[in-house]
């Protein structure tokens, strides 16, 4: 594999005249990750009955193994899912409340997971209470304080993400998980964005569910998802999908691997290409992993200045805060769910730049209310450069002038 330098775009398949800033969304995945893959699939093909029926367990092993090493995880806890959104699932799917107790999630998290939550809460006679984590935020401690000011005798269990999705804050996750923890509240991390982005160590998070994606920061095949759990609550946790594992007596493997690593006939080589990924992007930098991410998030604070400085704002987060992504308020432009679509199809239509206006508190968290302000949230990537967040921040300075009271005014007078 051939090692790629900052600012080179050409192991990505991504358009050349699309300014591609939202990678946090699905992620990107270069050429050589595809191209192990590939392999993958090849051998898979080649002679399906022996690679699926007799030889993926063994891979998977593999594969799990070295995502173990990356996250400083138990490898016994790791069961491989399809994305983040089914990690949280899957571990809500598994649980059961008791009518009255109190579940958490913050205003900041994603909105399918938030639905899941919900979901959870109605099903079991349980209350989700929002809590109201602040934005603009000053200090990472906001974040735990509002955690901790919710727990009441009740509280059961709480989701946080760990790189929050609207806002894109790196959250103090270990600190939040440790003062749930002291008032017996089990946490489900949602960490969607945090393998490649920034450090994981599951090791010392100790959360007892942690739910992670391959396909966004690690640069994955999409569909690499990880779900973990500690070991205490190992045996509460059942994939979605009932199959053969449901009745399997083997003693050589443990009954989570039984359960989870067969899960119907599907595309295994997500998981497989992991490693590879994981080897890939991480070498793209000269000091690995720890170079790509402190440079992103370089990337990231910079990008966020631009843009505040061309929109005549302040940066809403301190810069410990932030990691490959920065979310920035968008002044002057009414805070609509309409608003937000029309200003990010203008972007892409008319100066070809991929980026999501996000309308926050995002509707599951709006609470059928309307969204109080509107961000754009820029992703940093090795393949993005300092000028693509100067034309972004200069279309959305003329934007927001453009509607403006006072261009309002102009246009009236115009007649
Ligand atoms: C915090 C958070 N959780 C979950 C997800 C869902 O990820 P996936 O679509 O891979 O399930 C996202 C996606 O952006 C996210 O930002």
């Amino acid at each position: 594999m051939a090692t790629p330098r900052t600012y080179d775009r050409s192991p990505w398949l991504l358009e050349p005249d699309i300014s591609y800033l939202n990678h946090g969304s699905f992620g990107a995945c270069p050429d050589p990750v595809m191209e192990a893959q590939r392999v993958w699939r090849e051998r898979m093909e080649a002679e399906p009955v022996r690679f699926l029926a007799r030889e993926l367990e063994r891979h998977l092993d593999e594969a799990r193994m070295r995502v173990a090493t990356f996250l400083n995880a138990d490898a016994e806890g790791i069961a491989f899912v399809p994305n983040a959104t089914t990690g949280v699932s899957t571990v809500l799917a598994s649980l059961r409340f008791q009518p009255g107790d109190e579940l958490l999630a913050s205003d900041h998290e994603y909105n399918a997971t938030l639905n899941a939550m919900r979901a959870a809460a109605e099903r079991d006679g349980a209350t989700l209470r929002i809590v109201r984590i602040p934005f603009p935020i000053h200090d990472p401690s906001e974040a735990v304080e509002a955690y901790v000011h919710a727990v009441t005798p009740r509280t059961r269990f709480a989701l946080v993400s760990h790189v929050t999705s609207p806002t894109a804050l790196v959250l103090p996750v270990a600190a939040i998980v440790r003062e749930l923890d002291r008032r017996g509240v089990d946490t489900l991390v949602d960490g969607a964005h945090a393998p490649g982005m920034v450090e994981v160590d599951l090791g010392l998070l100790n959360a007892a569910y942690w739910t992670g994606n391959g396909h966004k920061w690690l640069c994955g095949p999409k569909g690499s998802g990880v779900l973990h759990v500690r070991a205490d609550l190992r045996d509460r946790i059942r994939p979605l999908v009932i199959s053969h594992g449901a009745n399997d007596d083997r003693t050589d493997r443990a009954r989570f691997r039984i359960l989870f690593d067969w899960l119907g006939t599907a595309d295994p080589t997500p998981y497989l290409a992991l490693p590879a990924a994981i080897r890939y992007t991480g070498g793209i930098h000269d000091d690995g992993w720890n170079g790509l991410m402190t440079a992103n998030a370089a990337l990231a604070r910079r990008a966020r200045d631009i843009l505040c400085s061309a929109l005549g704002t302040t940066p809403p987060s301190p810069d410990s805060m932030l990691g490959s992504m920065a979310s920035v308020p968008l002044p002057g432009i009414a805070p609509t769910r309409a608003a937000a679509q029309r200003l990010q199809a203008e972007l892409f239509d008319e100066d070809r730049i991929e980026v999501p206006i996000i309308p926050f508190p995002v509707p599951a968290a709006a609470d059928g209310g309307a969204p109080a302000q509107l961000l754009v949230r820029v992703s940093a990537q090795v393949y993005n450069r300092p000028d693509e967040y100067v034309a972004l921040a200069a279309s959305l300075a003329r934007r927001v002038r453009a509607s403006g009271p006072r261009s309002l005014l102009g246009r009236l007078r115009r007649g």
